[in-house]
């Protein structure tokens, strides 16, 4: 079976078998974008409005960013796969609360498990705490914020999996932040040098 075959079959499972309050005011679920063989998981925090609409990870303002972010360094939606910690929106875009990340990220872990990414891309404070914190959430509060933990890769080895971890701002903290654009632009420039 090929992996988007695989992510196929997740992805029913998520619309069948996720219980949280947020599918009940959500539009859409918001799997995942990408190429699913790629070396390159990037892994955001929420859906927001554009993406609750269409079903489909960073397709507004934060995703204009990443896009250029991307491009910036010669990458493209087939050189990456994109996917977030909730599956679905929370209202008016606030923070996912613990018991939702509890609730969606075995999913995201089934994700990552199939994609087997080299390099995982984490944007902000929750993916890169959930990621760092090894996919424990109770473990997540030991971890330090982003802005101490931006452009240091990590080895990471989880559940028989091992992956370099990167952690970035979140494309949409940076939009009205020129300093922390500068320092996600430079971060973005180690990506290429993995790459090399
Ligand atoms: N921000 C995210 O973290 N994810 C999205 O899909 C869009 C905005």
């Amino acid at each position: 079976m090929s992996k988007q075959e695989e992510l196929d079959i997740l992805k029913q499972k998520i619309v069948d078998n996720l219980e949280c309050p947020l599918k009940d005011a959500a539009t859409n679920l918001v799997f995942g974008k990408g190429n699913p063989d790629a070396d390159i998981l990037f892994i955001g925090e929420a859906p927001g409005a554009q993406e609750d609409l269409q079903g489909i990870p960073f397709v507004g303002k934060a995703g204009q960013q990443l896009d250029e972010l991307l491009h910036s360094i010669g990458l493209s939606l087939d050189d990456v796969y994109i996917a977030n910690i909730l599956k679905y929106r929370p209202p008016e875009n606030r923070d996912p609360k613990t018991d939702e990340i509890r609730s969606h990220t075995p999913y995201l872990i089934e994700q990552i498990k199939i994609i087997k990414p080299k390099l995982i891309c984490t944007l902000g404070n929750f993916s890169t705490k959930f990621v760092l914190a090894k996919f424990d959430v109770d473990g997540m509060k030991k971890i330090q914020g982003i802005s101490s933990l931006h452009g240091d890769p990590v080895d990471v080895q989880v559940d028989g999996l091992s992956f370099k971890v990167m952690p970035l701002y979140h494309p949409a903290a940076v939009i009205y932040r020129r300093a922390w654009k500068e320092d996600l632009e430079k971060d973005f420039l180690k990506i290429k040098d993995f790459l090399l």
